[in-house]
Order: structure tokens, then C-alpha cells, then sequence
């Protein structure tokens, strides 16, 4: 029998919902509560269908990303993408990934986003991890800070007052964030549903009273032999100065009963190792793919970003999945901290790549040498790696704080 590839009407959602579910292996409980982002852009789901059934999944959120030097760009968020296991293999997730970037670039996103769950999947499409994290676990009994306490209020708050303050919080760390994008209500009303189980919020307030940053987290309780040793998980830390940063990690580290505080991802350039008097402490585990993006216009990609340094650059960017189109071909680069312009070029090129190696090096999170060092780019002009490296660099790393 034949595919049917097409959006899905809201009576369908349901089912849609279902066929995700067990193409993740997990229950649907979670779709009731998360419902109303669900129903969400629901014209940009591309479903696959056999019959009335749908046996594949996907769809595209808009988001703003925030690239170097703070501009916020469109973007089409992938999600959802699953093929039941009684239809793997058979080409209905090439086509959906075809038709995805084919809606991004007819929604004039010039980058696609996503967050994988498994690393192997995404780069035949384009796509290269471009923000990477690490996992942390850490033994409370280990933790000593070697910088003094900052003034500043720790509040507790509950889930309403939580609601209230935290978006905006966010959306100041995201303005300055590279790779963090916006998060539309909606998002907002599924994350404050409370059945993840205990949930505690904690607020930063400078001297001045600004709030400045919050946790996020939740305690499960495991008693031993030798008495409590339970596991405090971070849901997320927001820290929109160093001192809001600080005096949060410095609040986990003192919660009583707490043996071990995992988080499942931080920043790799995050100020906690420093914090400490041990770097090993800070309990930096596997360092993994956090967000990946997929070049789909070069020129609006890259000009939308600044360049630590000024420089100039000609890249020639080969993108088998879409040829002939704004990812692939010869592009001059002119940029600098004050902005950049990117136009179609005939000259010899400096660097030479595929799309999904161009979509990595892209927000400054892996340097242009390593993949150089990896086979991955070739340097044609003597001296073009060291230059796209010092332009590219972007402080902070980028790193995407919404998983999607
Ligand atoms: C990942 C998934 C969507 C692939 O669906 P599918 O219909 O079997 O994929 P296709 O038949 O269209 O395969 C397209 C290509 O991707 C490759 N591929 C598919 N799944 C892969 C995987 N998990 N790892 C590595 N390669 C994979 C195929 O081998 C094929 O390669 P080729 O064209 O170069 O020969 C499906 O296995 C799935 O639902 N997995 C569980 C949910 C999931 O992890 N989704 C991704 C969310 S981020």
C-alpha cells in the first residue's frame, strides 16, 4: 500500500499523538497536558498515512533563535519525528525530512533546528550538532566553593508565582544566547503541569531586587543504611548574571538530606567547574549533542550573526540534499563585530565543506580546526582555517536551553 503524506486536522490530533508516542516506545500520558502546544501550529504537521492510519509523525515549530551578537532569527523547529516500528525502514521518514525542510524554506526560515535523540540520525539531512552540553552528577560531600557567598535573596516560590516571573527571566538570558530559542506560552502552560512530581522553584534577587535567575529542580527520596541519600534532579538553572549563577548552585549544594544533584545537561562553558576549589567536582560527565541545525539559506544565516573579529572569507558549501538551492554553492563572507554580509561568489573558495559540516562551525560551538583536524573541511588558502576560527568564536558557546 501507498503513503499519504499531508498536515493533520485537529480530530486527528489524538491519533497523531498515539502513533508519536509508540514511535518513542513511551505512553501518551503526557498528551493531555501538554494538549494546547500540541494543538500548536498544527497546519505545520506532516503526518504519514496508510489508509485513515497514521503510521508516521513530524511537524515544525516556529521558533526565534537568538545567533552571536543577539539577533533573533526564524526557525523551524523539527519534532515529533517518528515512523511506527511496523513501517521503520521503508523511506516515509526521508520524506517527511524532505517535505520539513521544503515548509521551512516556504515559511522563510532560513535554518531548521532540532534536538535529536540519537546522534546517527540527522547529518544525511544536512544537519551537525552546533551547541554541545555535558551531564552532571555530583556528590554533594565534594562540593566547596572557593569564591565568597554573593549578597543577594534566595526565595522559594510556588508554581503560580513561578509562572509569572519565570518566562521573563528566561527571555532575558535568551536575548544573549546563542542557540536559545523563544518559548511561546504555550510552552510555558505544558512545563508548569504538575505531574512531574515534586517540583520546587527557587528565585535570585540581587541586592537591588531584581530577579536575576531561578532553579528549577525536583527531589526523589532514597533512604539507605546510613540514612538519607536522595537525588535532587535540575529541571533547569537560569542564571542571567554570574552571582545569580553562583548563589543557585551554591543553594543545591546545600540542600539538606541531598546525596547526589544530576542535571542532564549544562553549558560545557559553564562557571560552576570554576566556582569550585575541585574542577572535578563539578561531577562533568558525557559531553553530547544539545542542539542540531541545518543551514537552508546561507546568505540570512550567516549575515544574521556578528564575527568576533573582522575578517573575510569565501566558503564553498556543497549541499547534496537540496542542490542548487541557498545552502549549496560558493558564498562570500564579509564580517565583524558590527554585523556581515554574505553573497553568492565566483572566485576560488577558502574553505570547502558540506552543508552539515558549514551548520556545525555555524554558531561557534565547534571550532572549524577540529573538523578540519577530522577530514571535514579542506583549507584551500593558507591561513583561512585560523581566520574562520578567530570570526566564528562566539562567547558564550552557543547552547539551546529548550528541549523540543
Ligand atoms: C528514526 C526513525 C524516524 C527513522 O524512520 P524510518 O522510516 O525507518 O527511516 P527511513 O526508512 O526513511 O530511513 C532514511 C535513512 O535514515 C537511516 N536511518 C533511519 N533511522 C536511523 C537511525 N535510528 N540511526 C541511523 N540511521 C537511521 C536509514 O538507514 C536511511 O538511510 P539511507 O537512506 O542512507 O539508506 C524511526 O526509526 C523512529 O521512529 N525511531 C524512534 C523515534 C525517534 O528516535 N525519532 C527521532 C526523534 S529526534
Amino acid at each position: 500500500m501507498s503513503f499519504v503524506f499531508r498536515s493533520i486536522t485537529a480530530d486527528e490530533l489524538p491519533a497523531f499523538a498515539n502513533a508519536s508516542s509508540t514511535g518513542f516506545g513511551e505512553s501518551n500520558a503526557w498528551f493531555e497536558r501538554e494538549r494546547p502546544w500540541a494543538a500548536s501550529s498544527i497546519e505545520r504537521t506532516i503526518g504519514g498515512f496508510e489508509g485513515n492510519s497514521v503510521v508516521s509523525t513530524s511537524r515544525n515549530f516556529p521558533f526565534d533563535m537568538t545567533v552571536p551578537g543577539g539577533a533573533s532569527l526564524h526557525t523551524a523547529g523539527v519534532s515529533a519525528v517518528t515512523v511506527l516500528p511496523t513501517h521503520r525502514r521503508r523511506g516515509l521518514f526521508r520524506e517527511m525530512m524532505t517535505r520539513l525542510l521544503a515548509d521551512a524554506v516556504e515559511h522563510e526560515e532560513p535554518v531548521s533546528i532540532l534536538t535529536a535523540s540519537e546522534a546517527s540520525i540527522y547529518g544525511r539531512f544536512g544537519y551537525g550538532p552546533s551547541a554541545l552540553a555535558g551531564s552532571v552528577r555530583i556528590a554533594k560531600h565534594e562540593l566547596e566553593f572557593s569564591q565568597p557567598r554573593p549578597a543577594g535573596r534566595l526565595r522559594l516560590i510556588d508554581v503560580d508565582e513561578a509562572r509569572k516571573v519565570e518566562p521573563d527571566v528566561f527571555e532575558r538570558l535568551r536575548l544573549v544566547s546563542p542557540g536559545a530559542v523563544s518559548r511561546p506560552d504555550l510552552w510555558w502552560y505544558h512545563h508548569y503541569e504538575p505531574s512531574f512530581g515534586t517540583r520546587f522553584d527557587v528565585i535570585y534577587e540581587s541586592p537591588s531586587g531584581s530577579i536575576d535567575g531561578y532553579v528549577t529542580y525536583s527531589v526523589r527520596d532514597k533512604w539507605g543504611p546510613a540514612g538519607a541519600a536522595h537525588v535532587l534532579a535540575i529541571r533547569e538553572l537560569i542564571g542571567c548574571t554570574p552571582d545569580a549563577e553562583h548563589a543557585l548552585w551554591r543553594y543545591l549544594a546545600e540542600v539538606d538530606l541531598v546525596q547526589t544533584i544530576t542535571s542532564h545537561s549544562v553549558p560545557l562553558d559553564t562557571p560552576l567547574t570554576w566556582l569550585l576549589t575541585s574542577l572535578r567536582a563539578a561531577g562533568i560527565g558525557t559531553i553530547h549533542d544539545n542542539l542540531w541545525t541545518r543551514l537552508l539559506d546561507v546568505p540570512a544565516a550567516l549575515g544574521a550573526r556578528t564575527y568576533a573579529v573582522p575578517g573575510r572569507l569565501v566558503l564553498a558549501i556543497n549541499d547534496p540534499v537540496r542542490p542548487g538551492e541557498a545552502a549549496d554553492g560558493t558564498f562570500a563572507l564579509d564580517g565583524g563585530p558590527d554585523g556581515a554580509t554574505v553573497s553568492r561568489a565566483d572566485t576560488e573558495p577558502d574553505l570547502v565543506c558540506d552543508v552539515a559540516v558549514a551548520s556545525t562551525a555555524w554558531l561557534g560551538g565547534v571550532r572549524w580546526s577540529q573538523l578540519a583536524a577530522a577530514g571535514l573541511v579542506e583549507e584551500r588558502s593558507s591561513g583561512a582555517l585560523a581566520t574562520a576560527e578567530a570570526m566564528f568564536a562566539s562567547t558564550p558557546l552557543p547552547y539551546g536551553y529548550t528541549w523540543f
